[in-house]
């Protein structure tokens, strides 16, 4: 088997999908493994630490890939680099399942695409989750981000010259991510107020030190059977945005995070609510990529309106390259591992498998998810 790192080369892209300790495992399993010069650079691994590792470089996108069985990748193949992958090789990537507009060219091209998205948030996938260990590191960061233009101090100080009140942070969707920046919030020692659809995270959210803010609705709980989000109704909405109106203008900060997988991000921080809030506040639109949680974030970009800073990065992850590239990193090992076989260079691609079927997204020139493509239209 043998299976190539390319270098990323997507715009703010600065994670790659293998490191050293993973190439070394994969070695292990009987993988020949080929890494692209520079792959590693922006996540602080140098070429020496995977030739260690065991691996061969190769100098460009076409060398790595020459004969590869399998390709591992961070960002979703674009139209140049698929253009240099050849039929029948398999490309273990994110995948952006829901606005990629190349989804049906992988299958044309005969690649058989293992879409890392829809790896399911089962107990057995945890380890292969790169979702989760992505939001769990923007989660963090959002809130480093968010001070790098708040102008004040996070926790309360009693200091000589008078009392510094705490900054005062709301987290709406308390996923992944959400409950990252509650707890980071919380150590630095902000008072955090969050809001969820699904009943089930008020626990979580009070264990670690926040208040769950409730909207007064007798509806149903806003969860789906797969444990995620569900639409909600329309009195519900509208109830919870005169909430968030309230708790936003006495917010310092606020992190959103409220996304439904595969439907335009929620509008829930209208252009009101930020009109009225105080002036040195900062917003972090998480949901920046499916259209944002605010009207007036800007994709990848940072911005005043009326005294209010904007930020909508949207890829957050790649801002922490080192420890974001090693978490992808095992996570793609966990995935790839149990479909190694040391009798074949293919991969055993078992439809049976759960984990397999819910991610394989084309194999042998068939596109397997006709819904992603309905969903487009
Ligand atoms: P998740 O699915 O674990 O959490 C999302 C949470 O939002 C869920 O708890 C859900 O119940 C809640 N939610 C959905 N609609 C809501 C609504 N109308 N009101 C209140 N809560 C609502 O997802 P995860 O992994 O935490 O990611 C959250 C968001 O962060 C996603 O939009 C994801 O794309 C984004 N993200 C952005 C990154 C960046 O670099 N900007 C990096 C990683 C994730």
């Amino acid at each position: 088997m043998r299976m190539a790192v390319p270098a990323e080369t997507s715009a703010h892209e600065t994670r790659v999908a293998a490191t050293p300790e993973t190439i070394k495992k994969l070695i292990a399993l009987g993988c020949e493994c080929v890494v692209q010069q520079g792959a590693g650079e922006a996540a602080l691994i140098a070429d020496e630490a995977y030739v260690e590792a065991g691996a061969t470089l190769a100098s460009s996108f076409q060398d790595v890939c020459n004969g590869a069985d399998l390709i591992i990748k961070v960002a979703p193949l674009n139209q140049e680099e698929l253009n240099d992958v050849t039929s029948g090789t398999t490309v273990a990537s994110l995948c952006s399942p829901f606005n990629n507009p190349l989804l049906e060219a992988y299958a044309k091209a005969g690649l058989n695409v293992l879409c890392l998205e829809m790896i399911p948030r089962i107990s057995r996938a945890q380890s292969m989750d790169v979702l989760s260990s992505q939001a769990n590191i923007a989660g963090y960061k959002a809130i480093l981000l968010a001070l790098e233009h708040y102008k004040r101090f996070m926790p309360m100080l009693m200091t000589a010259a008078g009392t510094v009140q705490p900054a005062r942070v709301l987290v709406m969707g308390a996923g992944v991510a959400g409950l990252q920046a509650i707890a980071t919030a919380r150590r630095l020692g902000a008072t955090v107020e969050a809001f969820d659809v699904r009943a089930a995270t008020k626990e979580q959210v009070e264990s670690l030190g926040a208040k769950f803010v409730e909207v007064p609705v007798d509806d149903v709980d806003g969860e789906d059977a797969g444990g995620y989000a569900k639409e909600m109704s329309d009195e519900y909405k509208q109830k919870q945005a005169e909430l968030i109106a309230k708790h936003a203008m006495k917010s310092d900060i606020i992190i959103t995070t409220a996304l439904i997988p595969g439907r335009p991000a929620p509008v829930l921080v209208t252009e009101e609510t930020v009109s009225n809030m105080k002036a040195g506040s900062v917003i972090v639109d998480m949901a920046a990529e499916a259209g944002g949680n605010c009207p007036l974030t800007e994709k990848d970009a940072v911005w005043i309106y009326k005294g209010v800073t904007l930020i909508g990065i949207s890829n957050i992850p790649a801002l922490m390259s080192s420890d974001a590239s090693q978490l992808f990193a095992r996570n793609v090992l966990n995935f790839i591992s149990p479909m190694l076989s040391s009798e074949s260079d293919a991969l055993n691609l078992n439809m049976e498998d759960e984990v397999i079927a819910e991610s394989l997204l084309c194999q042998n020139g068939e596109f397997l998810k006709p819904q992603l493509l309905e969903n487009k239209e």
